[in-house]
């Protein structure tokens, strides 16, 4: 057994990462006057949220008519009808509420001519249940609405006295008796190890991008929330959806925002056609992300695409007033010079789509609470736990993540884990003991990857997942790719088993720390491969080419992966269809609702 000594910490609430949903969760965690302590390993104000740019949609109707029905419609038609009925009404209700607490805590969002919240059209987001013209739902800081809502969220938590422990790496989770009991960290700058007692852990870990080659994406996004959830024998849900940004820049990856769209910006093939037009003859440009993105492909793989080697499309802007792109869009202007070498006011950006976000997660209720399900019972929570932002699958996105819904998503369910931890954390009692059989399990595992000495340099497994998930789990997908894909990552994951890690030191060992962390991206990547080789239809951004149509008959159903080593066993359960207020309360009709064919 490993032999390294810890220093412990107890709290009511220790809550893992601190992105947009992390900060939101720790601020309304320590307004109750719950003990919390937010462990994360960057500093919060590098967290990924920081990347986020066109804005946070609620049905403010500053802009124009909007209703928080028509959020709701739109994001259970983004969803293609796979997002839990409950949890997108909570998203779209609660939403507006959400965005005044940020603005009343500080957000410095950009304003109209009469000092109202500015907001801008994005993809899918329409008026009248999608029938009306688009509507500008979209609040924004100009293009860096994230950095704007992390910097008032950090100043805010700090305020409230919440504990952050900043470049502390989560190994993994404390389990004890079925229950989540803490979390086991490493402190990159001095190499000691800490265990954290909590009544409650908030998993805020983000994404998983860098599963893949090329990603819109931070380094950081690695899933480790995932990881340890996957380790701790609960499922990861739905991850087989996974969305192409369509606007990364070509061979960067660097987002460009759909707020350029949503300004009036448009895309163009080699012939100069404003393609979309032809796909989406009613929102064009704002049609549904996977939609645009599909598109472009199809375009790109007809012989249409721009440039020498006709691989990608042009995002125009040029003809946009020269105050629009330096008041609403000055962040993409700049990263477009530095990057594509593009000066906006004259060219058109290269662009082409990049994995940017994931649907699918680990699995919980709208208040926050991971489930683990079984046949009996498909909602039952697993005590201690709660999983938030990117990181967690509630399921709001279903099987498509509509422009500007993951940061309303981040700060509605931040906000709805701190209500729920509210009433059920009992301040009043000590914090659990220190379980030392689930530490040592922990350490065990960290010392064993530490001395790891096999023939397989990290960054070489890496590279080599990137490029299978990339080319197997792409844009449109099909069987016989598929297949090839779940073969080539079930080989990528046996060579974990002969990782060599050069560096044995514990400070700043960045070897160790990567090879922890793609032991966090392996689970969430065998997830998504093998649960998009099961799934026979096409639903949001699973685009199956030898199932093109949705089957709601036999697949309307969120798939759950169990991951463990290598191997990954799925299952299913069923989608929650029923809404939390009807129409007479207020709420919207079930037929309205109803499934049917998704064209924007
Ligand atoms: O295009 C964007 O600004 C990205 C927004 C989002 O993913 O929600």
């Amino acid at each position: 057994m490993a032999a390294y000594e810890y220093e412990t910490h107890d709290y009511d609430v220790v809550v893992v990462g601190a992105g947009g949903a992390g900060l939101r969760a720790t601020l309304g965690m320590a307004e109750q006057g719950l003990r919390t302590a937010c462990v994360t390993k960057v500093f919060p104000t590098r967290s990924h949220t920081v990347a986020a740019q066109g804005g946070i949609a609620a049905s403010l109707s500053n802009m124009g008519p909007d209703h928080w029905q028509w959020h709701m419609y739109d994001t259970v038609k983004g969803s293609d009808w796979l997002g839990d009925t409950d949890a997108m009404e909570y998203l779209a209700r609660e939403a507006p509420k959400a965005v005044y607490e940020l603005e009343h805590y500080g957000v410095p969002f950009s304003r109209t001519e009469e000092g109202k919240i500015y907001q801008r059209p994005f993809g899918g987001h329409t008026t009248e249940f999608g029938e009306g013209p688009p509507v500008q739902r979209t609040c924004a800081a100009a293009d860096r609405t994230g950095h704007a809502i992390l910097h008032t969220l950090y100043g805010q938590s700090l305020k409230n006295n919440a504990e952050f422990f900043i470049e502390y790496f989560a190994i993994d989770l404390i389990i004890t008796d079925g229950a989540c009991t803490g979390v086991v960290c490493w402190k990159l700058d001095d190499g000691t190890i800490h265990v954290f007692n909590a009544k409650m852990t908030v998993l805020a870990t983000g994404g998983y991008g860098r599963a893949f080659f090329s990603a819109t994406s931070a380094h950081t996004c690695t899933g480790d929330g995932g990881g340890m959830v996957a380790r701790a024998g609960l499922p990861l849900q739905d991850m087989e959806f996974v969305q192409f940004h369509p606007t990364g820049i070509y061979g960067a990856g660097c987002l460009i925002t759909e707020g350029v769209r949503g300004e009036g910006g448009y895309l163009t093939n080699s012939n100069g056609e404003r393609f979309m037009e032809r796909y989406a003859p009613h929102y064009k440009d704002l049609a549904s992300r996977d939609v645009v993105s599909r598109c472009m492909t199809i375009e790109i793989r007809e012989g249409r695409g721009v440039g020498p080697e006709k691989d990608h499309i042009f995002l125009n802007l040029s003809h946009l007033p020269p105050e629009t792109l330096a008041l609403r869009l000055p962040g993409i202007s700049e990263s477009a010079r530095i990057f594509a070498g593009v000066d906006v006011t004259k060219e058109p950006i290269p662009v082409l789509p990049t994995v940017h976000y994931n649907m699918g997660g680990i699995p919980t209720n709208y208040w926050g609470e991971v489930l683990n399900p079984t046949a009996e019972a498909p909602d039952a929570v697993f005590p201690g736990l709660m999983a938030v932002g990117e990181a967690g699958c509630a399921s709001v996105h279903g099987a498509n993540r509509l422009g500007s819904n993951s940061l309303i998503d981040l700060v509605v369910f931040g906000r709805a884990a701190a209500i729920r931890a509210g009433q059920i954390v009992n301040p009043e009692t000590a914090a659990p003991a220190t379980n030392k059989a689930s530490v040592d399990k922990a350490l065990d595992r960290f010392d064993g990857l530490r001395h790891a000495n096999g023939g397989t340099p990290t960054a070489e497994l890496r590279l080599e997942m990137q490029k299978t998930m990339q080319s197997d789990a792409a844009v449109f997908r099909a069987d016989k790719s598929l297949a090839e894909g779940v073969k080539k990552m079930d080989a990528v994951a046996a060579k974990v088993a002969d990782l060599k890690v050069t560096d044995r030191s514990m400070v700043w060992n960045s070897d160790l720390m990567e090879t922890l962390e793609l032991t966090n991206l392996m689970p969430n990547a065998l997830a998504t491969i093998v649960a998009a080789e099961a799934r026979k239809e096409s639903r949001g951004a699973h685009a199956h080419e030898d199932y093109p149509n949705r089957d709601d008959v036999n697949w309307r159903k969120h798939s759950l992966a169990h991951v463990d080593g290598a191997k990954v066993t799925l299952d299913y359960r069923p989608v929650h269809l029923d809404p939390l207020t009807t129409e007479a309360e207020g709420g919207i009709a079930l037929p309205r609702i109803a499934p049917k064919a998704r064209v924007y």
